[in-house]
């Protein structure tokens, strides 16, 4: 198979003023991205995983341009205009305050092309009633509200709309987070089921290790704002190398739990990203911190096929 690079990061960084001075300078910052280097390839699904403020949402806002890199670059392949109407679509957690709550189904769907053509309302229905069909949405429900929908079904309306301008990227913040076991699951299998029948490439965000394995070909793990393994999923999950990717796991004891949960009871916190450590970022909480952890490290392609930020490995 040919690969196809999309979209290519290379050492991006994104800051946010935490604070100003007297003369209204910011003088503090959040350090959200520190220096991320990724590449997405047609086709695939990407996972993304770290515990909660490591940078995944803002991760998935730069991809969207709706934040601008601080430093480093961000190529596309695409230069044309249309590109982040029509080549990037993206699904949240919560498709209760994602769709607008006044617009009938079809319109909600066929948001992204009104945004993009001018084509015309019956235009426009018939595409809605044809990606409904695709998710599993009645066509006799397109003149509903949101409301009117389960957490499942609104989700398939937020799915039914990312596919509607046909994107080249679809970036899934936590799509399946908010909704029950058996829903998330159904979800998960539609989101397959479309990609294989359109070559979809997703970005895909979840705390949730089960999720990831279970939908990934890459995975990246992030600490810090920056990716300290990434490699293909089975042996990043499988044979984790960083020692940051072996206790993220570790505290995953039991299939379904999610991460979040199973940080909260460790001791070690994540340490604040307004003052980033020196070095290794992970040095402070790592078991086998010694000599060589006070330089920076870098990613580096191993033997083995994934990519490492650790001089140990
Ligand atoms: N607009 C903003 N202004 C200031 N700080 C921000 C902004 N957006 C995010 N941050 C900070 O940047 C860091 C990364 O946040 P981000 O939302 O990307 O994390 P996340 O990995 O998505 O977390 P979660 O798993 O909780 O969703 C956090 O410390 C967050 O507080
Ligand atoms: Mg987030």
């Amino acid at each position: 198979m040919m690969e196809e690079s999309l979209l290519e990061l290379q050492d991006v960084r994104v800051h946010f003023p935490a604070g100003y001075n007297w003369r209204g300078k910011p003088n503090a910052f959040v350090h959200a991205l520190n220096g991320l280097d990724l590449r997405i390839m047609r086709g695939e699904t990407l996972g993304i995983v770290g515990e909660s403020g490591c940078g995944k949402s803002t991760l998935a806002q730069l991809l969207m341009g709706l934040q601008t890199p601080s430093s480093g670059r961000l190529l596309r392949i695409r230069q044309d205009g249309s590109w982040f109407g029509s080549g990037m679509q993206m699904v949240f957690q919560d498709p209760q305050s994602s769709l607008d709550p006044r617009l009938p189904v079809w319109r909600i769907i066929t948001e992204p092309v009104y945004v993009q053509k001018h084509n015309s309302a019956a235009e426009r229905r018939a595409l809605a009633a044809e990606l409904a069909a695709q998710v599993g949405i009645r066509a006799g429900y397109l003149d509903r509200l949101p409301h009117e929908f389960s957490g499942g079904q609104r989700q398939r309306i937020s799915i039914a709309r990312a596919l509607s301008s046909e994107p080249d990227i679809i970036v899934l913040d936590e799509p399946t987070s908010a909704l029950d076991i058996s829903v998330q699951a159904q979800i998960l299998n539609l989101l397959v089921a479309l990609q294989r029948q359109r070559n979809l490439t997703f970005v895909l965000i979840s705390h949730n290790v089960s999720v990831i394995r279970h939908m990934s070909d890459r995975v990246a793990v992030m600490y810090l704002g920056q990716i300290v393994e990434l490699g293909p999923a089975q042996r990043v999950l499988g044979q984790p190398q960083h020692p940051y990717t072996r206790l993220l796991l570790d505290s995953v004891p039991r299939v379904g739990r999610s991460l979040a949960e199973g940080q909260a009871d460790r001791k070690s916190e994540l340490p604040s990203n307004r003052h980033l450590p020196q070095g290794c970022f992970f040095r402070e909480r790592c078991p086998y911190a010694g000599a060589g952890c006070q330089l920076p490290q870098e990613l580096r392609l191993n033997a083995s096929g994934t990519s490492v930020r650790c001089h140990r490995v």
